[in-house]
């Protein structure tokens, strides 16, 4: 079920990096968290599945709501931290699209950016729909395609560098992928028999220092972090100072960066 090749990178991508991922893309992930439990109907006493939780935003604000909240990810440093934030014995080390839960555990599931990071996506929604019991819900984050400013302007640093790509990046197969719409997010969840389907675009503006954005990057977080982790020293000087420039149109008058940005927020209910 798993895809070594696509969910291999991804273990190693993750590795160690919870603290870079935490000053950087946990503040861009952060957003629709609240809008995400929303729409999973999260509730005081209810028991969640939070899964892919990182370093524990949604966690943590599920248990600020009072239910009783499992954080699942497959990367140990993220619960290292995502622990400090979240009751005793909440985290659990696992890796979709298998978890280590009895089927119809949770009352409601939900991942924040997470099945984008998983070789087989439809497995991983089925996985949630497993444990997931008859009526709860399950709701999820996704990046849409194209990507949305915040995300594109790392391409428009990479080009105006001259940076050169790694001969190939990691790819879902094709047979596994989905397209990144709230059509094809719907019809994922539809296909792991959840009924209901809605999906919504949700759009912001990320207001972040130039430094702590660049920091997720700089440590090898996500494809721009693979992209500059494949320069040399000379050429990575050169991405910074492209980053400057293209973000610059961006740059408020404190100094801080203000990027429009976009989610898709899909949801849909177990039958009973
Ligand atoms: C973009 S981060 C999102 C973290 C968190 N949900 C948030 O909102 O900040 C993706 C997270 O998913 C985790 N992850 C990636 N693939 C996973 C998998 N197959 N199973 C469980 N967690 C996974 C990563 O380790 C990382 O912590």
């Amino acid at each position: 079920m798993m895809s070594p090749d696509f969910d291999g990178h991804e273990r190693a991508r993750w590795s160690g990096r919870a603290r870079a991922y935490d000053r950087s893309f946990a503040r861009l992930c952060a957003h629709p968290a609240e809008a995400l439990l929303d729409a999973a109907g999260v509730d005081k006493g209810h028991h969640l599945l939070d899964v892919g939780t990182g370093t524990g935003t949604v966690a943590a604000l599920a248990a600020a709501r009072g239910a009783s909240v499992v954080a699942v990810d497959a990367e140990p440093s993220m619960l290292e931290v995502a622990a400090t934030r979240l009751p005793a014995r909440a985290t659990v080390l696992a890796t979709l699209p298998v978890l280590p839960f009895p089927a119809r555990s949770f009352d409601a599931s939900v991942g924040n950016f997470v099945i984008n990071h998983v070789g087989n996506p439809a497995a991983a929604v089925a996985e949630l729909a497993r444990v997931t019991r008859p009526g709860g819900r399950i709701a999820v984050t996704l990046w849409p395609a194209p990507a949305p400013t915040a995300q594109r302007l790392w391409g428009e640093a990479f080009d105006a560098a001259g940076a050169e790509r790694p001969a190939s990046l990691p790819r879902l197969e094709a047979a596994k992928d989905f397209p990144r719409t709230e059509s094809g997010l719907s019809a994922l969840l539809e296909g792991a028999g959840l009924a209901g389907v809605r999906c919504e675009t949700v759009s912001w503006t990320l207001h972040i220092d130039p430094d702590d954005w660049w920091a997720g990057p700089a440590a090898g977080l996500g494809t721009a972090g693979l992209i500059l982790d494949h320069q040399p020293p000379s050429v990575v000087a050169e991405v910074r100072a492209a980053y400057d420039e293209v973000t610059a149109p961006y740059r408020t008058d404190d100094g801080m960066l203000a990027l429009p940005t976009s989610a898709l927020l899909a949801s849909g209910g177990l039958r009973h």
